[in-house]
């Protein structure tokens, strides 16, 4: 049910069909060189493009810009404890800056890092350390048709043989990231992160929470996992945190902000049997390291008002009515576009909904993209923007050939989940029609072609 109403609107429109048309071929086939202004529904990602809540506004009137010590990160602070379970925290200017301000003092040259699934910027940063990036996913992850509970899962047997191969002195972290935004948006239970806490503290690696979905990984958890039916969402949120030494989080997602990120971690005492590691010294380094990079360690590269903006909406973040409208309104887009004909990972995940688009288009080839054809007919039938997670992102990947509709949180109504599976319709009526594209430029750092190649159809 939802769960909001609008105090304040954008205005959108529908350009014409044939302003589309002229749109797509002048963007080269590439949702990301077509301006927002020109798009419908724009379901390119869920990470700072969600609306505020009118308590995050106000905060952010309050919000303290004192560049030490500023009465705004004592907010976050408080409510990173309050909601995370985390006594400290190190703010960042988004997600891949605490990424660098963590991974940069865990992870040197040579080591390995195991991971659920790597999100694109952790696994860059990774491997921007020299070292290497092993993702471990259980078994049917990659089955958009497979029915189980947690396909985010961590696979434990997979992680201990990688820890055999390259030694576990050389597995300096294990991160689970809840979430799994790489295996579409699939939730990871709670047991699995407690083997995995056990798995951690056998080679004395640190375990990373990568958190910017943890809220709706918890209502996952509450429906799937027995244990934890009669729990409050909030406390499972929390109770998940507890097993992770520390933790990376974007508040442009779960943080229901605009800009915004952290690393979190225990102070020295919390845990006990924490598998060898100093967490006293740990946050020293993220510190030090995080005034290099963000700022000083109370605004970490955020103004004072999105410090305060970010607090305010961590706590409204776990409260029920969000995140049940929240994951339902993203199931409700699923069972429409399965309506409308669109073959989808299964089950739906907790913030968008992945299409196959090598079912929904079998007559491209994977090489002439059919993930990147299907955004750009999407685009071209009803300015839908969505991403492609397919050959063209990650050319010669062995993956899925996906598109990505992730829905911004507290954005869009009903009529624009209609809108969408209605477009997803009329492109599948005339599915023979569409034809594959090829890249014709590219950058050289392959990785990141797809924010700025262009393409033309074959
Ligand atoms: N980790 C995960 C799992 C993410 O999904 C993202 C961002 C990041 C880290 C990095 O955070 O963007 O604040 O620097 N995901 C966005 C997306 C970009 O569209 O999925 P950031």
């Amino acid at each position: 049910m939802r769960s909001y109403k609008a105090k304040t609107v954008e205005p959108i429109s529908l350009p014409s069909r044939e302003k589309r048309n002229r749109i797509l071929e002048e963007a080269g086939y590439n949702a990301f060189n077509v301006d927002a202004a020109d798009v419908y529904v724009d379901l390119l990602t869920d990470s700072g493009t969600g609306a505020m809540s009118g308590e995050q506004w106000a905060a952010m009137m309050r919000g303290d810009e004192a560049y030490a010590g500023s009465r705004s990160f004592h907010e976050l602070r408080e409510a990173v404890a309050d909601v995370m379970g985390f006594s400290r925290v190190v703010p960042a200017h988004q997600g891949r800056g605490a990424e660098n301000a963590l991974y940069g003092v865990l992870v040197e040259e040579g080591d390995t890092v195991l991971n659920n699934a790597h999100f694109d910027t952790t696994r860059a940063h990774i491997a921007n350390q020299g070292a290497d990036p092993v993702d471990c996913p259980v078994e049917g992850a990659r089955d958009p048709t497979h029915d189980a509970p947690f396909k985010g899962n961590f696979d434990l047997a997979r992680g201990r043989t990688v820890v055999d191969d390259v030694g576990a002195e050389n597995v300096p972290a294990i991160v689970v990231t809840i979430t799994n935004n790489s295996t579409a948006g699939q939730p990871v239970s709670v047991e699995n992160l407690r083997q995995v806490r056990e798995l951690a503290d056998e080679i004395d690696a640190t375990l990373v929470v990568d958190a910017c979905r943890f809220v709706e990984n918890a209502y996952f958890v509450k429906e799937r996992e027995d244990e934890f039916a009669d729990w409050s969402i909030a406390d499972i949120a929390r109770e998940q945190l507890t097993y992770a030494d520390a933790a990376v989080m974007s508040g442009k997602k779960e943080g229901l902000t605009n800009i915004g990120g952290f690393v979190a971690m225990r102070s020295g005492e919390y845990r006990e049997d924490d598998g060898g590691v100093d967490h006293d010294a740990l946050f020293e380094r993220v510190k030090q390291r995080a005034i290099l990079y963000e700022g000083f360690p109370t605004y970490g590269g955020m103004a004072g008002r999105d410090v305060a903006a970010l607090a305010v909406g961590l706590r409204e973040a776990v409260e029920p009515p969000y995140v049940e409208d929240r994951v339902e309104q993203v199931r409700e887009l699923g069972d429409r576009l399965k309506e409308a004909g669109a073959p989808i990972y299964e089950p739906v995940g907790g913030h968008a909904v992945y299409v196959d688009a090598g079912a929904f288009l079998p007559e491209i080839p994977r090489e002439q993209l059919p993930g990147q054809a299907l955004v750009c007919e999407l685009y071209r039938e009803g300015a839908v923007r969505g991403v492609e997670l397919g050959e063209f992102a990650f050319p010669g990947a062995d993956r899925m050939q996906l598109v990505r509709l992730a829905l911004p949180r507290r954005t869009y109504g009903r009529e624009q989940l209609e809108h969408v599976a209605e477009t997803a319709a009329a492109v599948a009526e005339r599915r023979e029609e569409v034809s594959g594209l090829e890249v014709v430029a590219e950058p050289p750092m392959k990785e990141l072609r797809h924010f700025s190649a262009e393409l033309r159809p074959v």
